[in-house]
Formats: C-alpha cells, sequence, structure tokens
C-alpha cells in the first residue's frame, strides 16, 4: 500500500481503532500456549482484543493462520494483526548465546545467524523480533549480560549492526526476514549493583561516550523497532524519558520507526514513583513517543479519555498510529496477512546445523592449555560433569528452540572417540541445594546421597581415563532476565568435584558453561585447559568436539572482562586512568588506586584467548607521526604463524587520547581484524586511523577531537602490546 493509501486508512479508523493499534497484548489472549516474559495483568477486555495492534510470544505457522483470519474478519478495517517473538540467538536452530557470538568477533558470520534465525522465525509466523540487544555491560552480576555482546561499545556496535541487517535483509516484504528491534533503550545495562531493572545513574558524557555508541549504530541500519529499557535513567524512567526518547532517539539518531515499551514498563512509571496512575503513565509514555504499550493496560484503559481531555492531541496520536500501520506495511501484512504462514513449519537442516556448529567452534574461548593438554590425544577420555551429557545448552532466551534438537558434549564424543577410549559421568548435580530447582528436586533420593552416588560413579571412571574433560558451569536459568548474582563462582558442589577429580593426578581439560563471566581463579589452578563454552545452543556438542579434536583451532575472544573476584565488578578494560594509577610494575608506593586484597585489573581481560598455534607480532608501525584532521594514518603489524597449525588471530586496534578536556580511557578498541594463517604463513595487517576515530563528548559538550598526542596498539588483547604514538594536530 502507498502511503497516501495508508494515510487514507489512518483517516477512515474510529479513535477506538487507532488507540488499539497502539497496544500490544500478551500471546496468552490468542493462545494457550503462548510464552510470557512478564508479569500478565489479567484478561483483556473482548474490545481490546478484538482490535490490538499486535501481540507477542506464540508462534507455528498453523497456529497463527487460525489467528490472524479470525483476527481480520473481526477487524473493522481488516488490518492484520502483528506477531513479534524473542528470537535472541535461534528459533529452532540455536545459536551460541550473544555473549559467546559476539567472542567471534566476526560480525559477517553474526549477520549470517541473524539471517538463519529469520528465516526460520518467517516460517513459523513471526513478523518482528525483539533483538539485537545493545546493551553495554559492564557488570557479571547482571544476568542479562549473557544476552548482550559485552563491554566494550565498538564490538557491541559492529554486531547489533549486523544483526539488524540480518535480521531484516535488503527488503523486509520478502518472507524469509523479520522486522528487527534494538533494545533495551537505554543504558539497560548499567543497573546499579548489577541488579536487574535498578536505577542508572550515568553523566551525560558516559552515557554518549560508552552507553549509547551501539544502539546509534544500530539505528544507522534503520531497524523497524526500538524498545524502552525497564531502568530509570539519573532519576527519570526511560519509558518516560523525553531527553532519550525524543532527543536523543528522534532528533539525533534520526530513528523514525516504532518505539515499543518493554513488557507493562509504561504501567511500571507508576512502581517507579514516576506516574501517578495508569491514566499519568499513559500521558507520560504518549509524552515520550512511545507508541506502543507492551502489556501494561494503560494506553488500552487510557488514552480515548486523554484524547477526549485533550491531553493527548489526534495529531499525536495519529503520528503514533501511521508509524505502527507503516511498519506493518513495509512487512507487506496489507497485500499478505499470511506472511510467511503458507510455507510449512522451519525444521532443524543440515544447512542450518552445518552454520551453528561453525558458530559455536568459533565462540569458544581458550583461557589455559598447559603442557598443550589440548587437542585431546588418542587416549582413554573420560567426559564428566553435569554440563557432559545434557541437552540443556541454550539460554532462557531460546525457548522455541526444543532441547531435543541439541548435540550433546557426549553424543558429539561418540561419535569421534573410540568406544575403549571413552566414558561418561554426570559426578555431581548442577546446582548446590540451597538453588536446586524444580527439575533437580530428588524425589527418589535426597540431594547429598545422589551426590555421594554421582560422584562415586564419576570418580571410577576419572581412575579409569588419561584425561578428563571436565564439564562445569553455571544452570542457563541462572543468566537472562531477572537473575542478578551477588556471587559469581562455581557452585559449590562442582568445585567439590573438581578438587576430588585433581586428587586423581589426571590431566584435567575444563570446560566452562555459562551466560556471564565467573570467578574461576581456583579452576584455573586446578585444571590444565580452560575453556569458556557460553550457552552454545543446539549444536553445542558438535562445535566443542570440533576444537577439543583440533579439528578447529579455537579463536573466540573474551567479550567480556573475567574477573578475579565479583568484589572488581563493575570491571572493564576501558577504564579511566585516575590521578594515582597503580604502577604495573610491584610497585611499593602505597598511595595509589588499588586493592590491598586484589588486583585491579580482570583475571581475564576483554579480547584475550588463545589458540593451538602462535602468532608474532612484529614490525608495528604507523605511516606517520602526525596526522591533520583531513588526514589518515596508516597503523600496520606483521602476523607470523609461529606453531605447527593453522589457525585464526584477531588482531586489534586501541588508541588511547593522552590529554584532553575530559579524562579519556586507558585504552579504547578502535578496530579490529580476523584473520586465518597456515604454519609459517605471515601476513601484514593495517588499519586506517582517520580523525573521527578520535572524537569524543569533549568538555564543551560537542563530539569532536582535540589535537595532541595519541598511543596506539596493534596486538592481541586489550592488555597487550607496547604504544606507538602520533600527533594530531
Ligand atoms: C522482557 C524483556 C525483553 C523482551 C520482552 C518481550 O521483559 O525485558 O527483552 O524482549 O519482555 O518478551
Amino acid at each position: 500500500m502507498d502511503k497516501k493509501a495508508l494515510e487514507a486508512l489512518l483517516n477512515d479508523m474510529s479513535t477506538e481503532e487507532k488507540v488499539m493499534q497502539l497496544v500490544q497484548l500478551s500471546g496468552s489472549e490468542y493462545e494457550a500456549a503462548a510464552e510470557i516474559t512478564g508479569v500478565e495483568r489479567g484478561q483483556a477486555k473482548d474490545n481490546v482484543r478484538r482490535l490490538a495492534g499486535s501481540t507477542l510470544g506464540i508462534w507455528g505457522s498453523k497456529r497463527l493462520r487460525k489467528i490472524q483470519e479470525q483476527y481480520m474478519s473481526e477487524h473493522p478495517h481488516h488490518i492484520p494483526l502483528m506477531f513479534m517473538l524473542d528470537v535472541i540467538h535461534g528459533h529452532k536452530t540455536v545459536l551460541p548465546c550473544p555473549l559467546g557470538q559476539g567472542a567471534t568477533f566476526d560480525p559477517e558470520a553474526v549477520k549470517k545467524g541473524a539471517e538463519m534465525q529469520a528465516k526460520e522465525a518467517a516460517a513459523d509466523g513471526v513478523h518482528a523480533t525483539f533483538s539485537p540487544m545493545a546493551d553495554l555491560c559492564r557488570d557479571a552480576r547482571w544476568g542479562r549480560i549473557m544476552e548482550s555482546t559485552g563491554e566494550d561499545k565498538l564490538l557491541n556496535s559492529r554486531m547489533a549492526a549486523a544483526m539488524v541487517e540480518g535480521y531484516q535483509g535488503k527488503d523486509l516484504r520478502d518472507n524469509a526476514h523479520v522486522a528487527a528491534c534494538v533494545k533495551h533503550f537505554a543504558a539497560y545495562g548499567a543497573a546499579e549493583g548489577g541488579r536487574d531493572y535498578n536505577n542508572t545513574e550515568l553523566s551525560e558524557h558516559t552515557l554518549r561516550e560508552h552507553y549509547l555508541r551501539a544502539y546509534g549504530e544500530a539505528i544507522k541500519k534503520k531497524p523497524a523497532m526500538v524498545m524502552t529499557s525497564f531502568n530509570s535513567i539519573n532519576g527519570i524512567p526511560a519509558t518516560g524519558n523525553k531527553f532519550l526518547m525524543k532527543k536523543i532517539l528522534r532528533e539525533e539518531f534520526g530513528f523514525q520507526g516504532v518505539l515499543i515499551s518493554d513488557w507493562g514498563a509504561v504501567g511500571e512509571m507508576i512502581n517507579h514513583g514516576f506516574a501517578e496512575d495508569q491514566r499519568d503513565a499513559a500521558l507520560k509514555g504518549m509524552m515520550a513517543g512511545v507508541d506502543i504499550d507492551m502489556c501494561s493496560g494503560c494506553y488500552s484503559a487510557c488514552l480515548e479519555e486523554l484524547l477526549n481531555t485533550g491531553a493527548v492531541s489526534m495529531e499525536m496520536l495519529d503520528e503514533a498510529v501511521l508509524r505502527v500501520l507503516t511498519m506493518k506495511n513495509d512487512l507487506g501484512l496489507f497485500e499478505d496477512p499470511y506472511r510467511g504462514l503458507s510455507m510449512d513449519g522451519p525444521v532443524v537442516t543440515e544447512e542450518s546445523r552445518r552454520l551453528a556448529r561453525e558458530a559455536v567452534a568459533a565462540s569458544l574461548v581458550l583461557l589455559e592449555n598447559k603442557g598443550n593438554a589440548l587437542p585431546l590425544r588418542k587416549e582413554k577420555i573420560a567426559f564428566i560433569g553435569p554440563y557432559a551429557d545434557t541437552k540443556r545448552l541454550q539460554s532462557s532466551w531460546a525457548f522455541s528452540g526444543e532441547d531435543e534438537n541439541t548435540v550433546t558434549v557426549w553424543e558429539a564424543a561418540s561419535e569421534v572417540c573410540e568406544p575403549e577410549n571413552r566414558r561418561v559421568a554426570t559426578g555431581c548435580t548442577m546446582l548446590d541445594q540451597d538453588a536446586v530447582t524444580a527439575r533437580e528436586i530428588c524425589h527418589e533420593e535426597d540431594w547429598q546421597e545422589k551426590n555421594d552416588r554421582l560422584l562415586a560413579e564419576a570418580m571410577s571412571v576419572a581412575a579409569w581415563a588419561d584425561t578428563v574433560v571436565l564439564c562445569l558451569g553455571e544452570d542457563s536459568t541462572q543468566s537472562g532476565e531477572a537473575t542478578s548474582k551477588a556471587r559469581i563462582q562455581l557452585p559449590a558442589v562442582q568445585l567439590h568435584l573438581l578438587r576430588e577429580i585433581k586428587k586423581t593426578g589426571k590431566r584435567i581439560v575444563t570446560l566452562i558453561f555459562t551466560g556471564r563471566p565467573l570467578e574461576l581463579m581456583e579452576v584455573r589452578e586446578l585444571s590444565d585447559a580452560l575453556m569458556i563454552c557460553w550457552l552454545p545452543g543446539t549444536e553445542g556438542g558438535h562445535g566443542i568436539l570440533d576444537v577439543l579434536t583440533g579439528k578447529v583451532s579455537p579463536s573466540g575472544r573474551l567479550t567480556v572482562s573475567f574477573p578475579y573476584t565479583v568484589g572488581q565488578e563493575p570491571l572493564h578494560y576501558d577504564m579511566y586512568p585516575t590521578g594515582r594509577p597503580k604502577p604495573d610494575e610491584k610497585g611499593n608506593y602505597p598511595y595509589t588506586s588499588r586493592y590491598l586484597d586484589c588486583e585491579n585489573g580482570a583475571l581475564y581481560p576483554f579480547g584475550y584467548g588463545l589458540s593451538y598455534t602462535s602468532f608474532a607480532f612484529t614490525d608495528p608501525k604507523l605511516s606517520a607521526q602526525t596526522m591533520s584532521v583531513r588526514g589518515a594514518i596508516a597503523a600496520s603489524v606483521t602476523v607470523k604463524n609461529t606453531g605447527s597449525r593453522k589457525g585464526s588471530v584477531t588482531v586489534q586496534l586501541y588508541i588511547r587520547d593522552l590529554t584532553s578536556s575530559r579524562v579519556r580511557p586507558v585504552r579504547e578498541l578502535a578496530d579490529f581484524k580476523k584473520i586465518s594463517l597456515d604454519p609459517g604463513a605471515e601476513e601484514e595487517v593495517s588499519f586506517v586511523i582517520r580523525e573521527e576515530m578520535l572524537r569524543f563528548w569533549t568538555a564543551e559538550e560537542t563530539w569532536e577531537s582535540e589535537a595532541g598526542k595519541f598511543h596506539v596498539w596493534i596486538c592481541n588483547d586489550s592488555r597487550d602490546g607496547e604504544p606507538l604514538e602520533f600527533q594530531l594536530i
């Protein structure tokens, strides 16, 4: 439909019809089996259900066709219902969680993964996904760090932009793509204390310098939607925050799509103490420019009265409704309300498995490999631990992917290790008794008895083995929404298993499955090899065995700092220098910015990861020592594979502005390139440094660069390398 026809439709709609286009109802209003991802507020009134513009949490071509047929027949203008769903890292074929996908440092691969997710979701009748999550996350206590691509604004920017492109493709009308939704706007990851939904206190400088960057870069790719976040920022809830939604989002970022609230967030402005009642909340949401009220009931209950009293103008309403109708039009729903429903439902295919398997292998981060414990030797290998043979390898945000499609570590091992050389044992429960979930409550025996039995079985399997692959980690229900934790160690029952296995003197390869950084000091000491597997999804077992056996060399790099202790959180590499920087060497001068009982930096820093081969970085150089604002400098380094195996390496370019009108981080990622080299091969990797990479939010509150000296590192991780220097003149 063209714009003129759309406007004619809008003008022909009743006020009630217009209001209800801004209402999103829970899928449970239309389908009992809906996935509920928020607090339900009771059945909607019949007219709301009949006229609501969109719903969420349901999928399935036959199911949605039936719902759409009935809805369209009842709607006065036969405007199609829009179906939205959280396709965060997979629909049928589940990829690694985003914190793991970011670890590939391969935006192109992540874009392909988003394309595959969109194709599967569209075939199941989904029109829009609530992804990418572009929140910057520096705090391991915040469980939703799992859904992000970590602590760095540049990596997050490139990953979020790649996901928008992958989900939406070139034309939303084709049935292989879905509308994207950049979330959670804004700064949701800065929740005080790492506690979900909590207030964030950020200077405009920090907001602009760090937290807003990835949303802005993703919005340049024209996502159909942006979602408001639950948190307040400096005392004003995002969902009613005009500075964020009008000045930043609409004016500065030029976003013209649909602004949707998070689940119930309009009504939650009452809990925040920012709105007096539902009417006030609806008014504040509209004044901030929130187009769709997700499941709070405020718009459906109060918007017509706000219009009748003139508190909200018809013009304001029409603007919001036209954005929703335009999104439906861009999806081709007026021409084909059954978009994507004609196909049979999606299935996991060999092609989607291949893509997922490669993504898993590329996401794994090897942190330790003492004595080349990896790749595995052809010897007796015991796969032990609660993650050794479980199909629950996907996150809490992959609910549309069936566990039975998942390949476990043990199943994959059974395909490559000779029967006489492989054994498996669970070793312990996933969780400690105080956190045990309904899934693990042991009916036939009590928890301690069960763990005693599991340990005994594991010890006998370990005694038989030459090497133990110990599969430990955080249960997938312990990261994601509303899963903040003040302690980030492995469960005590798993640490006990590790200590007992250590007593056998066998080689230990520890795999950590997790959606957040964990405290791994003891695990590091007791393990010969240590690898982060994140939450790897459907092809987890295959991707992991491809790396364990050496078929693929590990190339993942940390997307987030792993601390010595949770006491360091929030922890991030791009910190400010302070007036008393701690000397790198063991300085004896006590009056510096440090802890008495812990290092300042991370146990494992952002950008860190090992390979099965080794790489030498030589001849780092700059093409010039000075650069004008219209100029550019080439920064290059020669990288050589000095080992005996093929491998990939992510060359990272960091920059530091040494003197400026506002303090600047000790270094910031400015670019990265992932290359693959055969043994003995070498390649010159070069980057172009331009003036716009040096801009920041100055003391004058302008986005500019300032003349002066800069340091440049071309290196292996955020703590590696020696700086080169140039001057911006
Ligand atoms: C949830 C989440 C958000 C999700 C939405 C719809 O509360 O905060 O990320 O997209 O509701 O499920």
